[in-house]
């Protein structure tokens, strides 16, 4: 591995697993015992010390490894300048049930080389769950439910009448609003909604056939970057709309004729105008 420039997909996969690992391990080991810190964009989008304490952990092991590293954290901020790969760290994705102690939560970590993702890990500890994905390489899950890795395929041949949809909200009132008069608009017209509370993990479920499509306005990229190189890498399209990339507009996920009708369904339900 080079430490100031580029590295191999796989190397890159690696180093995120154990370090994503390790950090799970951290916010697992301290999961009953968590204090709001901070408030960011509203009163209830809390940062709790872990979100910190996982983030800073995250950056040590990834700046010791690989020095000159640019890294992109929700609670940090981009720091470095000095190379082509980026790293892009939500340490706690799924705040709010964490605080509450329900068990969606993960860590994501995806490694981006010259703008592309090609490595991205989802781990949720209390599901006993890790989801590693690489460009080109497919996406898998490790599991305490399976002897070993499992590859990754979404659904297929489902209609959208017959899909169940995942989706999630805004912290903020007024954007909350508009999506939920696209959802009220979506529910009689699916089999039914999710709103499990962490973005990342719901892109992994659509990768795993749990959820069969998965749309949110308002994401950021450390929501969506190892999440959606995971549904991509296990056939769903991965996009926003008018054929715009993924990104805080929209982003939608499902095998790529679902996509289109969730697509076409969101372009005439005014969703456009519920992002921020
Ligand atoms: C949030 C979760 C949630 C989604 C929000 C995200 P956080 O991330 O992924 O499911 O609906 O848009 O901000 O704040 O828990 O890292
Ligand atoms: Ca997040
Ligand atoms: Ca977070």
């Amino acid at each position: 591995m080079n430490s100031s420039g580029r590295a191999d997909t796989g190397a890159l996969a690696e180093l995120a697993s154990a370090v994503a690992w390790e950090a799970g391990d951290l916010l697992a080991s301290k999961h009953d015992q968590v204090r709001v810190v901070q408030t960011k964009s509203s009163p209830t989008d809390v940062v709790t010390e872990m979100d910190r304490a996982a983030e800073e952990l995250i950056r040590d092991r990834i700046l010791a490894a690989r020095p000159d590293d640019v890294i992109l954290g929700e609670e940090g901020g981009q720091t470095g300048a000095d190379s082509q790969v980026r790293w892009i760290v939500d340490p706690l994705d799924g705040t709010v049930n964490y605080l509450y102690g329900l068990p969606e939560w993960a860590v994501s970590i995806a490694a981006e080389v010259s703008g592309t993702v090609v490595a991205g890990v989802v781990t949720a500890p209390l599901q006993r769950s890790t989801y590693i994905a690489t460009l080109g390489g497919g996406a898998w899950l490790h599991s305490a439910w399976h002897s070993g890795p499992v590859q990754l395929r979404c659904n297929t041949d489902v209609e959208l009448a017959n899909a169940l949809v995942a989706t999630g909200f805004s912290y903020t009132a007024a954007q909350r609003a508009a999506q939920g008069t696209v959802v009220a608009q979506l529910l009689p017209r699916v089999r039914d909604i999710r709103r499990a509370g962490a973005a990342a993990i719901d892109l992994c479920s659509v990768a795993a056939g749990r959820l069969d499509a998965f749309y949110e306005s308002g994401l950021h990229d450390w929501d969506l970057a190892a999440g959606g190189l995971i549904a991509s890498e296990a056939g769903a399209k991965v996009g926003g709309m008018h054929g715009r990339p993924a990104g805080a507009d929209m982003t939608i996920a499902a095998n790529p004729a679902l996509f289109a009708a969730l697509h076409d369904f969101l372009a005439s339900s005014g969703c456009e105008f519920a992002s921020s």
